[in-house]
């Protein structure tokens, strides 16, 4: 029988350097040998790519109900777990996905202010029990991370997303839910420091990939 696969979660605000991290696990495990499939949330699939259009869409005529926002991340999800993430976990492969649940509790319990037993409930009802085996928390001070986003939307002329309109107060309570998740759950989580250079980042990624691969090997 084969050997079911990890699943590795990449979390943070916004502005952490979480692409350029995910693409360096990614990397860094295909490197010994590791099966990867690497995806993201809201999203990793057709149908779930199109909710998350909807849930990072910035027209503002119709407000998104926060209850509506809720349910489209886990509609997303269910969706995203069936197609992509359970299979690859049952072939063999490791997962490595940019944002999962830890996001929802961030962004729509700490930040929209849902309270963390109703996305338990959902979390419950759509994940069964599956949970990360791994989580890499990219924690930075929205202050900082804000400095770096500025000079992206100047460099790229995009448009900011509906998340990344959101004021420095939603930033820092999305901050501190993540943070107290990790506090929580110290087993499954590390907190990287992101605002150090990112030689230092990737060290601490890999020197946490290397001690949880000869575990898990
Ligand atoms: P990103 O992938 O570019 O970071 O954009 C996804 C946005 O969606 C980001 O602002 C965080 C947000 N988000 C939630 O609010 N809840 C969730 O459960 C997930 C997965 C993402």
């Amino acid at each position: 029988m084969t050997k079911r696969g990890r699943f590795i979660t990449l979390e943070g605000g916004e502005g952490v350097g979480k692409s350029t991290n995910v693409a360096f696990v990614e990397a860094w495990l295909k490197a010994r040998g590791v099966e990867v499939e690497l995806t993201r949330e809201p999203g990793g699939t057709p149908r779930a790519e199109a909710i998350r259009e909807l849930l990072l869409d910035p027209t503002q005529a119709e407000p998104l109900d926060s209850d509506a926002e809720l349910l489209l991340m886990f509609a997303a999800r269910a969706q995203h777990l069936s197609q992509k993430i359970v299979p690859a976990l049952e072939r063999g492969a490791w997962v490595v996905c940019d944002r999962f649940t830890d996001a929802t509790f961030a962004y729509q319990g700490g930040g929209r202010g849902i309270a963390s037993s109703r996305i338990a409930q959902l979390e419950q009802f759509v994940q069964k029990g599956l949970t990360p085996d791994l989580t890499l928390l990219l924690d930075m001070s929205p202050a900082a991370a804000k400095t770096r986003l500025e000079g992206r939307f100047r460099a790229q002329q995009t448009q900011r997303d509906r998340f990344e309109q959101e004021h420095e107060s939603f930033f820092n309570a999305v901050r501190q839910a993540y943070l107290d998740r990790a506090i929580a759950a110290p087993e499954r989580f590390t907190i990287i420091n992101a605002e150090q250079s990112l030689d230092g980042v990737q060290a601490a990624l890999a020197s946490e990939l290397e001690e949880r691969l000869t575990q898990w090997r």
